[in-house]
């Protein structure tokens, strides 16, 4: 079977943001515990990262875990940082095969110190991968990176005699993602109709795509269906659709 036979492959966005949403009642549905459900949202994972490097997306950003995410039961925060560990170490292999350059986004130094240490040596091992670079947002909150890029500006002004206009092009330097093209097509799943904080800044002229899948039923094939119906919208970046036809 293949998933991607009807994609347009000289359409493809290069960016896709997925605020991965729906494994606790996922698990709930099958009366499962909460763990349980993330565990089974890895599978998905790996089906969207491989299912990018096939389609020759350049970007993807997966909101793992939120800055708000701390406030949830200690049990349930220590499972998902344990599961990074070890799903971190299971698909390294497939990472470096598959081209798969690993970065972060988020206040890292929040994390425990097996997960930094793990991050980091993912991110050295897959240095060199070239096909598709996949960010992580961990600890991440749009609000606090936003926040801290103005703290960073007002300091480089104080201290360091910063006196350019500034600009969008320079405040974008002071933020995690830098170095990384603004998402085309953000994807939420589990039915929820809102953006939990994430990327409000990058955000603002993706196509937005909601599914009522669950995270871990998310596949290739449910990928597939929001890259179509990606493709058949008109961006018109505030032209008139003439303008954006001619
Ligand atoms: C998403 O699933 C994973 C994280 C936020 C870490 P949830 O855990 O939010 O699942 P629901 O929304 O409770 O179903
Ligand atoms: C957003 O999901 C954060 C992640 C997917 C990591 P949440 O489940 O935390 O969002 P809310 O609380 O429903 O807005
Ligand atoms: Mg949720």
């Amino acid at each position: 079977m293949n998933e991607f036979q009807d994609i347009d492959l000289t359409q493809i966005p290069q960016h896709i943001a997925i605020i991965m949403d729906g494994n606790g009642r996922w698990a709930k549905k099958q009366m499962e515990t909460r763990t349980f459900g993330h565990n089974a949202g890895v599978e998905a994972v790996r089906q969207v990262v491989e299912g990018c490097v096939e389609l020759g997306v350049k970007h993807l950003t997966l909101y793992a875990f939120s800055t708000e995410n701390w406030n949830r039961p200690q049990y349930e925060v220590d499972a998902l940082m344990t599961l990074l560990v070890k799903a971190l170490r299971a698909e390294l292999k497939t990472f470096q095969k598959n081209g798969v350059k690993l970065n972060t986004i988020g206040d890292l130094g929040k994390l425990p110190n097996n997960c930094q240490t793990q991050l980091l040596d993912t991110f050295e091992a897959t240095k060199d991968g070239d096909r598709l670079q996949l960010n992580l947002a961990l600890s991440y909150s749009s609000r606090w990176e936003i926040l801290r890029a103005v703290n960073s500006i007002v300091k480089d002004i104080r201290v360091n005699d910063f006196s350019e206009e500034v600009t969008e092009s320079v405040f974008k330097t002071y933020l995690d993602t830098k170095d990384i093209p603004d998402p085309d097509l953000l994807i939420r799943t589990s039915g929820e109709f809102r953006i939990s904080n994430f990327l409000l800044w990058q955000l603002a002229y993706a196509e937005l795509y909601f599914t009522e899948v669950f995270w871990p039923d998310f596949s290739k094939k449910e990928l597939a269906k929001a890259i179509l119906d990606f493709q058949k919208r008109e961006r018109r970046f505030g032209k008139t659709s003439e303008q954006v036809k001619s």
